[in-house]
């Protein structure tokens, strides 16, 4: 088994190949600043500049009330999206994108990163240390949430309505379907982003709670 989780150059070289001669990739970075237990991965785009949509935002680094992101088109690409914009009415506020020119200058918008990225992490860890033995939550290793799998005989609902009793509002992985049916696997979508720095550890608590209402501990 390879320990380290990046991909071989051999691997590599044939996902670049794939890229370039496959149909138009769009590449959603909303959350690569956070990664916690590899390194940081390069963005497809460098592959193949022409073939790559790359979108990036600053929802996750910064705030999604900002409405501010950016996209890196292949060049035949500029015009019309510029003409779509236009069309669509769509103007990204000026003063808020100067403010955000000058913290890349300046190299601030690195050390915020740099910093969130820590305190993500220390919050992902604590919530994975308070999840009862024996659940295996996935994605845990980049982004702002990870995904709970439930076990037989505990659906979804029933943790959401709990976890309601208790004034937490947490997210099944029902609304997540394209289709959605009674059939699919029951879990839980646990964001960590949201909760005020004095208010995490409190609603990590209540969460393990009403984990132990339904009968999970
Ligand atoms: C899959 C995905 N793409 C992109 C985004 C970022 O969207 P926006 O920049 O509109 O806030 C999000 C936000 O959560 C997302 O979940």
């Amino acid at each position: 088994m390879r320990r380290s989780s990046s991909p071989s150059p051999r691997a590599s070289r044939e996902r670049a190949a794939l890229v370039r001669r496959g149909p138009l990739v769009i590449e959603d970075d909303y959350d690569g600043e956070f990664r916690y237990d590899r390194k940081l991965v390069g963005a497809v785009q460098a592959l193949a500049p022409e073939r790559v949509v790359y979108i990036g935002t600053a929802s996750k680094t910064l705030a999604p009330a900002l409405r501010l992101a950016w996209l890196v088109l292949p060049r035949e690409l500029v015009d019309p999206v510029l003409a779509a914009m236009t069309a669509a009415g769509w103007r990204p506020p000026v003063l808020d994108q100067l403010v955000l020119a000058d913290m890349i200058d300046s190299g601030a918008y690195d050390r915020h990163a740099r910093r969130s990225r820590a305190a993500y992490r220390g919050r992902r860890d604590q919530l994975l240390g308070a999840l009862p033995e024996g659940l295996r939550p996935a994605g845990i290793s980049a982004g702002l949430h990870l995904v709970l799998p439930l076990p037989e005989g505990v659906s979804e609902q029933q943790v959401v309505a709990a976890a309601r009793r208790r004034s937490l509002t947490v997210d099944g992985l029902g609304r997540q379907w394209i289709r959605a049916g009674e059939d699919r696997p029951q879990g839980l979508v646990l964001g960590y982003g949201t909760p005020a720095r004095h208010a995490f550890a409190p609603t990590v608590d209540i969460l393990t709670r009403t984990l132990r209402d339904v009968g999970l501990r």
